[in-house]
Formats: C-alpha cells, sequence, structure tokens
C-alpha cells in the first residue's frame, strides 16, 4: 500500500522500498505518470544494482513533478557506497543538500540515506547475515570488527548531515520538519513480524545515533515539531517518540 503524505498542503506521495528492476521499471513510471501529486518522495532502495541515477532519470522523464530522495542500502549492491552517491547529480537527492527544501515558511523537508548502526541488538552475536556484507564493496572481505567501524561511521556521517539541516531549518524558524531518512532512527519503529526487533534484527534496522540526535534535537526545541519517514524495514510503523516528534516507517507496495 503506498502511503500519502499532505506536507503543508502539498501533496507528496511517500513510498519506500520499490526494488526497481529492468523488469519492474515501466510500472512504475507509469505508476508515478498517473498520481495526482505536487511532489514524490523515495525513502531509499530505489532499486538493487547500484545504478539508482539511472533510475531516478528514467522515472523523472516526462514527469512534471520533482523526485526527492534518499537511498537505501541495496542501492548501492555490487558498488562502492561513495561512488554511486556521487553518480546522483541530483538536487532533489536530498543526502547532498545542505539546504533544507522549504515547502512553505513554516515547514521544510531535508533528509540522508542514514545508516544502520549496529548499536541496537548485539551486533557480534547476531544471528543474521545481511546481504550488505557481501554485496557492497565497502563491507566485502571485511573483518565483523571491520564492518561495525564502518557502519558506525555511515551512521554518524548522516547524523552530522542532518545537525546541520536541522541547524538551517531552526535558524529560517521553521516549524515543521520533515525528516526522510531510509532507516528508522529509532528501535520502536523497527518491527519483525509484529514485534520490536529482536536483538538479531534490531542491530541491522535501527540507526541509534540518528535516533539519539533527534531526541535529543527535539527535547531542546519544543516549539518545533519532527516527523521523520523511513522505510528499511518492509513493515509499516507509526510511533510517538516524543510530543514533538515522531515517526512513519512505510512498507513496499502490496501490488509490487
Ligand atoms: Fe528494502
Ligand atoms: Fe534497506
Amino acid at each position: 500500500m503506498f502511503i500519502e503524505c499532505t506536507l503543508s498542503g502539498n501533496r507528496i506521495f511517500c513510498l519506500s522500498d520499490l526494488h526497481i528492476n529492468a523488469e519492474r521499471l515501466d510500472f512504475f513510471k507509469g505508476l508515478l505518470k498517473n498520481l495526482e501529486a505536487d511532489a514524490i518522495l523515495l525513502l531509499g532502495d530505489i532499486s538493487d544494482q547500484g545504478e539508482t541515477h539511472l533510475v531516478i532519470d528514467e522515472l523523472q522523464k516526462g514527469l512534471k513533478i520533482p523526485i526527492y530522495y534518499v537511498m537505501g542500502n541495496h542501492d548501492f549492491y555490487g558498488q562502492w557506497i561513495d561512488l554511486v552517491r556521487n553518480k546522483a547529480k541530483s538536487e532533489n537527492y536530498l543526502t547532498k543538500r545542505s539546504e533544507p527544501i522549504y515547502l512553505s515558511s513554516s515547514t521544510c523537508l531535508i533528509g540522508h540515506d542514514g545508516w544502520a548502526d549496529g548499536r541496537e541488538g548485539d551486533f557480534f552475536t547476531s544471528k543474521i547475515i545481511v546481504r550488505d556484507s557481501f554485496e557492497i564493496m565497502d563491507f566485502k572481505g571485511r573483518s565483523i570488527a571491520e564492518r561495525f567501524e564502518k557502519i558506525n561511521e555511515l551512521a554518524d556521517e548522516s547524523v552530522e548531515h542532518m545537525q546541520e539541516q536541522l541547524q538551517h531549518a531552526k535558524q529560517a524558524g521553521v516549524e515543521t520538519v520533515f525528516i526522510a531518512t531510509h532507516v528508522p532512527p529509532f528501535i520502536e519503529a523497527c518491527l519483525w513480524e509484529g514485534e520490536i526487533a529482536d536483538k538479531n534484527w534490531a542491530p541491522h534496522f535501527a540507526s541509534k545515533a540518528m535516533g539519539d540526535m533527534l531526541r535529543a534535537f527535539f527535547l531542546e526545541n519544543r516549539h518545533m515539531k519532527g516527523e521523520v519517514l523511513a522505510g528499511h524495514t518492509h513493515t509499516r510503523a507509526h510511533v510517538q517518540i516524543l510530543p514533538n516528534l515522531e515517526i512513519f516507517v512505510l512498507q513496499p507496495g502490496d501490488q509490487t
């Protein structure tokens, strides 16, 4: 099921985890073309082949509305993370924007890919071996300790970026910030088979560093409101983290 978000009067269709391959590209092109929306927001895992910039170009062809997006772990499969990010030249790739997208004088959209940082659950004893370990060049052939160090680095980098964007939003007097990120920042919103992800899944599902930063920021800035939009777990969730901070986790379309 696709979720429609009305952000400040703008009808923005948010979709996550489309995992588009060559066979499914035409289906999604048709789907987006027929939407009555002001913009589209893709929350990562757009494709599985390290060619997300080409998929975005294809999807954007003939569309009069912008596609804003962040990437997910699958977008880097078969590639180096930096290489994929560098190929995405679009201004609409939120990870590469230092400035928010202002939807109105009181609302903006910010974002970063984010990364599951292994700090929830127990990364070192987890029985789950994620495909990232051998599909993404940055992890391939690395020891578990090296992979842990790398995922920490990626998550911390995304936190730094988001902090910078939040400061811009604050200085601009924004009241509501929509925060797009592939990986849910709060373990409470990471569900697996109806339950909060256990110690095996949690390290691969949540970005604790991002959650800690967002919680601290919105505790300190109670006059602002944060709406986090994420994907990755493929399981829908909605959790009120603070009175002024909530998270929606989207799952892929049932018909895909
Ligand atoms: Fe996914
Ligand atoms: Fe993912």
